[in-house]
């Protein structure tokens, strides 16, 4: 099988924050055998590997990557039904995410409906733990099949192996990045009610027992209003990650600024969230400089019209230093940096 290669591909136009420099290489794999032979291909020519999904959560660098990135564009997904009302989904990592939710949805599987609109691949959903409102991808996940990219081998991750985390797991780790998801399986609930823990949510659904297809449109109608149009310009969606705080870290924070939210999660933390603290102590709604600024509606989000990625780090880097100062408090990008950097930007 011939690698399909192109050389110095410029990554800006593969990730939806639109810049970055050239990939020396760049594989675009259809499969499982692809992936394979670009990874061997990879180690034999002793160059660094990245995998790319729908470059939507990634700041790559204006140098661009040294090695071969691989654009995982395998597709497919079966639906079986397994006893019960239980659906499995068996899906591909190249799959395109929100067309995934739009089937499920479809077909009447809860589980996913919340999570509509996201922008990314079924690969990148996996590693990243994506979520919204109250839903994360581990809740309906079964297990992962990935490639030992030294190897080649395929091996299956149980739930428990995949570690998951808010906007973390596993492949995500020095460890994990040994491995490239190839497929995930996932549990859906045929006829199950939505999920509607997220007071904004249940705030805007009409109906008192809305079916999935509602509750999908009204997630979508949020996010439009909310969120920029990543077709249209620059963006990762959120930037950071929320913050995490122990309990006393957040009174004491709470005794500065009285109105601040926080939610306690199942572990006794404090979910905070960070575009709050953004916008209403640090004052960042809108704020930046020029090509790039964080958005009007949503000061968790980043957008670039025209910027260069060391343009977006330096303003990542301004609004952590703003934090810092104003609340004492550390923040953590969710955005992945890829490529050369002259100083580590995350
Ligand atoms: N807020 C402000 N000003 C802002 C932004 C937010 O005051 O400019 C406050 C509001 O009080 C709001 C609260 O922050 O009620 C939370 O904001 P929002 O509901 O918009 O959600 P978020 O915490 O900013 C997270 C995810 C989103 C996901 C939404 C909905 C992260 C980092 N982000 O955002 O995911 O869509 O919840 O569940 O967890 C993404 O990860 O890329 C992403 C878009």
């Amino acid at each position: 099988m011939a690698l399909n290669i192109r050389e110095n591909e410029p990554l800006s136009r593969h990730t939806t924050l639109r810049v970055g420099g050239p990939a020396r290489y760049w594989v675009e794999v259809a499969g499982e055998a692809e992936l394979r032979e670009a990874a061997a291909w990879a180690a034999d020519a002793s160059l660094p590997l990245f995998v790319l999904g729908g470059g939507s959560n990634v700041l790559a660098s204006d140098h661009g990557f040294p090695g071969v990135v691989v654009h995982m564009a395998s597709r497919g997904a079966t639906f079986a039904d397994v006893g019960g009302a239980y659906v499995r989904v068996i899906a591909e990592a190249g799959e395109e995410w929100d067309a995934l939710v739009a089937e499920a949805v479809e077909r009447n599987l809860a589980g996913w409906e919340t999570m509509a609109l996201i922008p990314g691949t079924l690969g990148g959903a996996v590693a990243g733990n994506i979520g919204a409102y109250g839903a994360e991808i581990k809740d309906t996940l079964e297990w992962v099949e990935a490639m030992n990219r030294r190897d080649g081998k395929l091996a299956r991750f149980s739930l428990a192996d995949c570690q998951m985390q808010y906007r973390h797991s596993f492949f995500k780790t020095p460890a994990g990045r040994e491995w490239a998801v190839v497929r995930a399986s996932f549990l859906l609930q045929r006829g199950a009610p939505p999920r509607l823990d997220y007071p904004e949510l249940r705030a805007r659904l009409t109906s008192p027992k809305p079916t999935l297809a509602e509750v999908r449109q009204t997630v979508i109608h949020i996010r439009q209003a909310k969120l920029p149009d990543w077709q249209k310009v620059g963006t990762a969606g959120s930037f950071f990650k929320n913050l995490r705080l122990d309990p006393e870290d957040f009174q004491q924070l709470r005794r500065r600024y009285p109105e601040l939210p926080g939610y306690a999660e199942a572990d006794g933390r404090i979910k905070v969230p960070l575009g709050y603290i953004l916008d209403k102590i640090c004052g960042l709604r809108g704020w930046g400089w020029g090509k790039v600024r964080f958005h009007e509606r949503q000061a968790l989000v980043l957008i670039n019209e025209g910027g260069t990625a060391a343009d977006i780090a330096q303003l990542a880097h301004e609004a952590a230093r703003r934090v810092r100062e104003a609340t004492g408090l550390a923040i953590e990008w969710e955005v992945e940096p890829l490529g050369d950097w002259e100083r580590p930007p995350a």
